[in-house]
């Protein structure tokens, strides 16, 4: 059996954002910016997708949607505008998560070069952070508050709405990297106060290399790709028109269906994490309840993530160690050591993210091969030997 459950890594096109971009690769290939009728066709679309996506996250205007390349373009040019839209202000002071992305985390760093200060707060151990925590970390130089809607990878949703109202009554900006959340969680932006927020397509069963950044009217954004004046002068290059008619279809698909889409996937999401509790020595990570739709994240005692994913791999399954872009590295995911995790808990987790493609049967399959595939990689693990034998102490209950 195949089974694809690395939803939060990409998704698979949907019927009707692949029938969207095919047919937009050849009836709006105009240029949008050119005044010839075939551009004028493309740019007519363009506005329109526009208008949808200000819908579906209730922005008040669709001017404040800008097109980027992605989630990861969008949260640089949010965090780059932020910092140093206000430095004259004399606002140099950021606060983010420990366990955010790493476009937030990267991009924080190179702002922390560049002279500004930067808190980051971890977690509770359930993976969400306390408000309060924000609240007490707040300077009177603070110009941003970026908090992730939901984790990539163990799922916690924030208290974004708390979050949003804070920040609204200190006048700092608020920014949310709403990737892993959009179309699987209700979002308003006007009631949840968010300033700016970030999007990609390709996780909502959209094309890759299509996103947004929402930044409410009056947040002046800085550049990061100089060039055309595409994007009201914000973001140059040609505009991907088909991509992005694709996101928008992608988008009302999900959103329309949300709810019915929602309990389908929470219900298998419960189904796996039911059928892996039966698991000695081995533990659910992020809040129970406050997580994605799809999202179960383990973590195993006394094995290596990696060698599960990959003995997964040969029984046909897709899962993840820790957020893809991660993956090729052996250091412990940041996220799960932020949130309190003992390095070797870290090690030995796995993420498993479906979505309404998946099935029961499959979720019964994969709870039946990673029992197998758990215990086959205990039996030939020094560090399960320590255990068995007492040399070292279990961190997990049996
Ligand atoms: C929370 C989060 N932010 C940002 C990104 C980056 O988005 P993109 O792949 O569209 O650049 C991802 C992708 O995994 C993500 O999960």
């Amino acid at each position: 059996m195949k089974v694809y459950a690395d939803n939060a890594a990409t998704t698979y096109l949907s019927e009707t954002a692949r029938t969207v971009l095919i047919d937009a690769l050849d009836k709006y290939n105009g240029n949008p910016n050119s005044l010839h009728s075939d551009g004028q066709l493309a740019k007519e679309k363009l506005e329109e997708a526009r208008q949808t996506v200000a819908k579906y996250i209730n922005a008040k205007n669709a001017n404040e949607i800008y097109f980027t390349s992605g989630g990861s373009e969008a949260d640089n040019q949010a965090l780059i505008s932020a910092a140093k839209g206000l430095k004259d202000k004399g606002k140099k002071h950021l606060i983010t998560l420990s366990i955010e992305h790493h476009a937030i985390l990267h991009t924080m760093a190179t702002l922390e070069k560049e002279g500004f200060e930067v808190t980051y707060l971890n977690p509770k151990s359930n993976g969400i952070v306390d408000v309060e925590d924000v609240r007490n970390a707040l300077r009177e130089d603070t110009a941003l508050v970026s908090v992730m809607f939901a984790n990539n990878e163990m799922g916690a949703i924030q208290p974004i709405p708390e979050i949003g109202a804070l920040c609204k009554e200190k006048g700092v900006l608020f920014h949310t990297d709403a990737v892993q959340a959009t179309a699987h969680l209700p979002i308003d932006v006007q009631a949840m106060n968010i300033d700016m927020l970030s999007l990609s397509a390709h996780k909502f069963h959209g094309p890759k290399g299509v996103g947004v950044l929402y930044a409410r009217n009056g947040i002046r954004l800085i550049n990061i790709i100089e060039g055309g004046a595409q994007e009201r002068g914000k973001r140059a290059g040609t505009i991907n028109v088909p991509g992005i008619l694709s996101l928008a279809a992608a988008l009302k698909e999900a959103c329309d269906n949300m709810e019915e889409n929602m309990n389908k996937v929470k219900a298998l999401r419960d189904r796996l994490i039911n059928g892996l509790k039966e698991i000695p020595y081995s533990k659910l990570n992020g809040d129970p309840v406050k997580r994605l739709p799809g999202n179960v994240n383990y973590s195993f005692e006394g094995v290596e993530g990696e060698s599960l994913l990959l003995g997964l791999d040969r029984e046909g399954i897709c899962c993840s160690s820790g957020s893809a872009c991660t993956s090729e590295s052996l250091d412990p995911s940041h996220v799960l050591t932020g949130m309190g995790l003992p390095i070797e808990l870290a090690h030995g987790s796995l993420r498993f993210s479906l979505d309404i493609n998946n099935t029961e049967e499959e979720i019964d399959y994969i709870i039946e091969k990673v029992n197998q595939v758990v215990d086959r990689y205990r039996e030939m693990s020094p560090l399960w030997e320590d255990l068995k034998t007492g040399k070292r102490q279990h961190y997990l209950p049996e």
